[in-house]
């Protein structure tokens, strides 16, 4: 049978992606996240000084989070998931859980989830649900030290890195969507899946940093191009 150039279809998105959906991209605000330095809110060291800043930082975004609707991008890569099932996987930085409420399935979320919060010590992990709103520093059901929430910060490794090897090696079509390309590991999968053979495409309302990896870039809105850019997909 003749492999097609779109058979295997693996996305990587980026906060771009959630910007049609009220939540704000990190590059575009000067080095800040919601009006926090990225040291004080997203580090191991900003946790382990000031545990009770980061806790009210990440309950604010979990909100904010759940407040948020999926945007027609979001859809769209839902539609095409329903439409090519097995041969689809989507691997996103993002933390907000849109892609599962928009109705994808097979998401690698690799900085982890403002949905989680994981057990210092033991690694329980803890719905965000389960977790009463007006204590400071929540503690571990099971061994009573201290949770933090499970997302990965700068100077750690994220999530299913090895299955994101085996899917950059084995895709046809590599597509990134509203991202800068400038946090690695993410900004590097490119590199294997077009050494590996796939047709690398990028959505992005500006030029990415690694550019120049990509056979096609189509700058814009990712929420008015994927809809009509993955219909032609079956
Ligand atoms: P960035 O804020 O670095 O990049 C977002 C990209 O989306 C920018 O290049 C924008 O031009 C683009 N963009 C904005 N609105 C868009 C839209 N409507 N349609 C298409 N593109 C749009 O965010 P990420 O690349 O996701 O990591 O950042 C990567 C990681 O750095 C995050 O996961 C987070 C962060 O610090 C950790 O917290 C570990
Ligand atoms: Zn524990």
């Amino acid at each position: 049978m003749n492999r097609k150039a779109h058979d295997r279809i693996l996305v990587l998105t980026g906060a771009g992606i959630s910007a049609e959906s009220g939540i704000r991209t990190f590059r575009d605000s000067d080095g800040l996240w919601e009006d926090h330095a990225i040291e004080d809110v997203a580090t191991p060291e900003g946790f382990t000084k000031d545990p009770a800043l980061v806790w009210s930082f990440y309950r604010e975004r979990y909100n904010q989070a759940k407040a948020a609707l999926p945007n027609a991008g979001h859809l769209a890569l839902a539609d095409l998931e329903a439409r090519i099932s097995s041969r689809f996987n989507l691997i996103t930085q993002n933390v907000d859980g849109l892609h599962s409420i928009a109705g994808n399935k097979k998401v690698f979320e690799m900085h982890g989830s403002l949905y989680r919060a994981i057990c210092t010590v033991c690694k329980t992990s803890v719905s965000m649900q389960s977790i009463k709103p007006d204590i400071a520093l929540p503690l571990c059901p099971k061994c009573n030290s201290l949770l933090r929430p499970d997302v990965v910060w700068f100077h750690e490794v994220p999530y299913f890195i090895s299955k994101i090897e085996t899917l950059l090696k084995c895709c046809d079509l590599f597509l990134i969507v509203g991202t800068s390309g400038t946090v690695y590991p993410a900004a590097g999968f490119v590199m294997t899946a077009k050494y590996f053979g796939a047709r690398t495409v990028a959505i992005n309302m500006e030029a990415p940093k690694n550019l120049s990896v990509f056979d096609e870039f189509y700058q814009g809105n990712a929420a008015t191009i994927l809809p009509n850019l993955l219909s032609e997909i079956n």
